[in-house]
């Protein structure tokens, strides 16, 4: 949410003498990351959700809205504050990064609920969403399919999440980052942590056969470290389903009204990244990687923030509906592409 989000000043951060060490809270952490994939990600974002929501309005009821690991429960908050004729509930099991002690308009609750046991809740929300959960849900077709059954028919999933690994803009990535990479995902496969998922987001969705096969869906690079400085040079691209390969597009102040505040958030990035490698190789990874992982660590944010090294971390977003029936039988193939378009899917 930018307006809640106060951003400190490049220049302060970028130029301080303890750069070098700069970690972030994770509270500030999960708040930067905010203010970026929703930089990224709107205004597709929220206008979808605003037309699914505004379509049970006019049916002359309240919304429903749940948020799955909350987190800072900034994203639950914002919805609330913009949809008064929503009720949103924020759940998670852990509260140490919730900064949202005021909240708006009596319509945001947050309740602790695990949600990888049994939900009290079904077909009951016409929106759930998702955003970085990839790292804390084992399984994580298990839970597509325990949301799903939350979701009243024609509700709406929202499941966000970014690659681990990093991609040169310049052709392959260097031989640190490319082992950094491979060691996290050895490392993180023994946990049943699946990091080519967010990659496969949109099939894993259509074999669960519980959506509608058209649905809306999100590749953006986001752009990593100090390259972003002067000219915002991110790429990004909408498409629908499967197009694939996706046409990046570059984006500029004139196409993408809020590049400010992403440049700004590209920025602080690198101070967002090291605090990010860190925190996943301390509360991931087992012992015995740990110590190779770190090592690795130091030297790939070197080489990710470098300026003459553009990288980019893959963020991937689908927006899908449940059907009104539910599969007789086990989905286990793609149930077919085709492709549609925002207007088209809001509208119908
Ligand atoms: C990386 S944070 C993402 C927070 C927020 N979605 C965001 O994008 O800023 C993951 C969150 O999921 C929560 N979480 C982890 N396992 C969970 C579970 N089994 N049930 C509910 N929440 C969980 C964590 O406590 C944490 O707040």
């Amino acid at each position: 949410m930018a307006d809640k989000v106060t951003l400190p000043s490049i220049s302060t951060v970028l130029n301080s003498p303890t750069e070098a060490s700069f970690m972030m809270s994770e509270q500030e952490r999960l708040d930067w990351l905010h203010v970026m994939h929703m930089s990224l990600l709107n205004p597709s974002h929220d206008d979808l959700i605003m037309q699914h929501l505004a379509k049970v309005h006019a049916s002359g009821r309240r919304s429903k809205v749940l948020d799955v690991g909350t987190g800072t429960g900034t994203w639950a908050v914002s919805l609330a504050l913009r949809h008064p004729f929503a009720d949103v509930i924020g759940i998670d099991i852990n509260w140490s990064n919730f900064t949202n002690a005021h909240l708006p308009h009596g319509n945001v609750d947050f309740s602790t609920v695990d949600v990888t046991q049994t939900l009290p809740w079904t077909s009951f929300f016409d929106i759930v969403h998702v955003k970085s959960m990839l790292m804390d849900i084992p399984y994580y077709p298990q839970l597509i399919r325990r949301l799903s059954e939350t979701l009243r028919p024609g509700g709406m999933i929202i499941l966000i999440e970014s690659e681990l690994s990093y991609e040169s803009v310049q052709g392959p990535p260097s031989s640190v980052v490319e082992a950094w990479s491979e060691a996290l995902k050895r490392a993180l496969a023994a946990k049943n942590t699946d990091v080519g998922l967010p990659r496969r987001l949109d099939t894993t969705v259509a074999a669960t056969g519980f959506f509608s096969p058209q649905f809306f869906f999100q590749e953006i690079g986001c752009p990593v470290g100090a390259y972003m400085k002067g000219e915002c040079m991110v790429q990004a691209n909408l498409a629908f389903l499967l197009s694939l390969p996706y046409p990046f597009r570059t984006i500029d102040s004139t196409t993408f009204p809020e590049s400010q505040t992403l440049l700004r958030a590209g920025q602080i990035q690198a101070h967002v990244l090291r605090t990010s490698l860190h925190r996943l190789v301390c509360n991931r990874i087992d012992h015995a990687e740990r110590a190779t992982l770190l090592s690795l660590g130091e030297a790939c944010v070197q080489q990710l923030m470098a300026p003459d090294t553009p990288y980019l971390q893959r963020l991937f977003a689908v927006y899908a509906y449940k059907k009104a029936q539910p599969p007789t039988q086990a989905v286990t193939t793609h149930p077919g592409r085709a492709a549609t378009s925002v207007a088209s899917l809001v509208q119908s």
